[in-house]
């Protein structure tokens, strides 16, 4: 039977043949038939064949692969210490280091690594709801609809298990939200969530949505880094009965969130919609931005200083953040980079004496100790994790998230791919990369003489310059450390220690 199998094989490869040298949309197919199609087949594993074969440890965007072992390991549990010493070249420019102290601190930290938010949410404005978030690392903004339920279900579980927030995203308030985790709810220009038939942004359907669930605090997104200053649309075909419910949209049309705000259009009406919010919730009310135009922010600031009105917390989305989907130029030349965002931002505020009022938050790669530690060194006091949460849950930095066939089931809204994901077994895991990064932020503080990451100052933390020579971190980005490091704020961390 042998001859049989084999002619029938001669004659699909012919058919092949005769398909490829007659169709007329592939110039590689038509002039090299058949072995033409070697050249798609390695495209479509090139990625693959980079992440598992090429690449080295620390090549690879936007996590190399030793972060991703990193984050694997702390979220299995499993040993995450790297041997035979550092393969990076010590001595490239922006390199930053931490400077220890020979008399590091010995006092053991427990198992869930406590670090509390320095500051109390909602304090300033004296919002009912205020509370003193117990974790300064928490989950940043991922909708359901670009991340698949039983993604969001594990996120929500985990936070749960580890006492962090878990931001909803701008996708609305699904089921998968309530498993246990305290939410911050977020929307856009879309109000998913709290928008009327017309879609419009409407406060009754906002308190109704929210209301009975263990929502704390409300996060109104300006922007994100990934794609700052764009809207987005959620094809019909997506839009199944779950997203529709969440959402407040009807199912099976297209769902469009514009460019800008309906509610809002200048500095003045953004603040009086922040207030709206904060009366009808009773809860602490922030904002999320990418940093384009300067100018914004230094307004802002002064809007507020004169006012005395305003966000209670403002959350920097870095020119590097990810997204679901979103269009090349916006995510690889639009919004600048979290390090030089955040100081803007930071020197808006400081300028106008309000960093005391505020509670800064921030995004972009800070889910990896290095990065963490620098941001709350230069005054970040909640640094939020969105991809690295991701990979915590088993996602393989595949990029699909925009196809829907996310292959691990996080980043899609295909049941059979999603069946993948245990939400339940997910959940230990990120509530162990959670603590896990909190664990090393505390090594990290303790091994300079210090007992938060906030407490690193200008002599901790310094960066190695083009010139060879090593400047303060501070230095470097322009951060006045005489006011991240003001005896007031000094005063805040501590007693969020409850430190003698
Ligand atoms: C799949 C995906 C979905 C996201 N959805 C939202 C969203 O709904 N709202 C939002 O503000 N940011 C969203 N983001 C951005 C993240 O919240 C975060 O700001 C950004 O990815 C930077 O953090 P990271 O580097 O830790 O991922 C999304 C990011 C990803 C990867």
């Amino acid at each position: 039977m042998w001859w049989l199998w084999l002619l029938i094989l001669l004659v699909v490869l012919l058919v092949v043949v005769i398909y490829d040298l007659t169709q007329r949309q592939h110039a590689i197919l038509r002039n090299f038939p058949l072995i033409g199609h070697l050249r798609y087949l390695i495209e479509l594993m090139g990625p693959e064949l980079r992440q598992y074969v090429v690449a080295d440890n620390d090549e690879e965007k936007p996590f190399s692969r030793d972060e991703r072992r990193w984050v694997y390991a702390t979220a299995k549990k499993e040993n995450s210490y790297f041997g035979f010493g550092s393969d990076d070249d010590l001595t490239q420019p922006n390199r930053v280091v931490f400077r220890h102290t020979p008399f590091p601190l010995a006092e053991p930290i427990p198992a869930t690594a406590p670090i509390p938010c320095t500051k109390i949410l909602g304090k300033w404005r004296e919002r009912p709801g205020a509370f003193r978030p117990a974790s300064a690392v928490n989950l940043s903004g991922m909708s359901f609809g670009s991340l698949s339920g039983a993604a969001i279900q594990a996120l929500n579980r985990g936070a749960a298990i580890d006492g962090c927030l878990h931001n909803t995203g701008e996708g609305g308030l699904s089921q998968h939200h309530l498993h246990g985790g305290d939410l911050i709810f977020q929307f856009g220009t879309g109000y998913f969530g709290c928008r009327d038939h017309t879609g419009l942004f409407s406060s009754d359907v906002l308190v109704e949505t929210i209301s009975n669930l263990p929502v704390r605090a409300i996060e109104i997104k300006l922007s994100q880094g990934a794609k700052p200053g764009v809207g987005g649309m959620l094809p019909a075909a997506k839009v199944t009965k779950e997203i529709a419910v969440a959402r407040n949209v009807p199912q099976g049309h297209d769902v469009v969130s514009p460019s800008a705000h309906s509610a809002f259009s200048d500095i003045p009406t953004l603040i009086e919609f922040v207030e709206h919010v904060a009366d009808v919730t009773g809860m602490p009310v922030g904002i999320k931005s990418a940093v384009g135009q300067v100018d914004f922010w230094v307004r802002l600031a002064r809007h507020m200083a004169r006012t005395g009105k305003g966000p209670d917390f403002i959350n920097v989305d870095g020119g590097e953040g990810g997204t679901g989907a979103g269009p090349l130029v916006f995510a690889d030349h639009v919004a600048l980079p979290f390090w030089e965002a955040f100081s803007l931002v930071h020197k808006a505020f400081a300028d106008v004496g309000l960093t005391n009022e505020l509670i800064f938050a921030g995004a972009g790669r800070l889910g990896l100790p290095t990065q963490a530690a620098m941001a709350m060194a230069m005054g970040v006091d909640m640094v939020n994790v969105g991809r690295e949460a991701m990979l915590a849950i088993g996602c393989v930095q595949a990029q699909k998230c925009h196809t829907g066939h996310c292959p691990t089931g996080v980043a899609t809204q295909s049941k059979w791919l999603e069946r993948g994901l245990d939400p339940t077994d997910k959940a230990v895991r990120l509530a162990n990369y959670m603590s896990g990064l909190r664990y090393e932020l505390l090594r990290l503080s303790y091994a300079c003489g210090v007992r938060h990451p906030a407490l690193l100052g200008p002599a901790e933390v310094s960066v190695r310059w083009v010139d060879g020579r090593y400047r303060s971190l501070h230095d470097h980005y322009g951060v006045d450390s005489s006011v991240t490091h003001s005896a007031e704020r000094v005063n805040n961390i501590k007693e969020a220690l409850v430190l003698p």
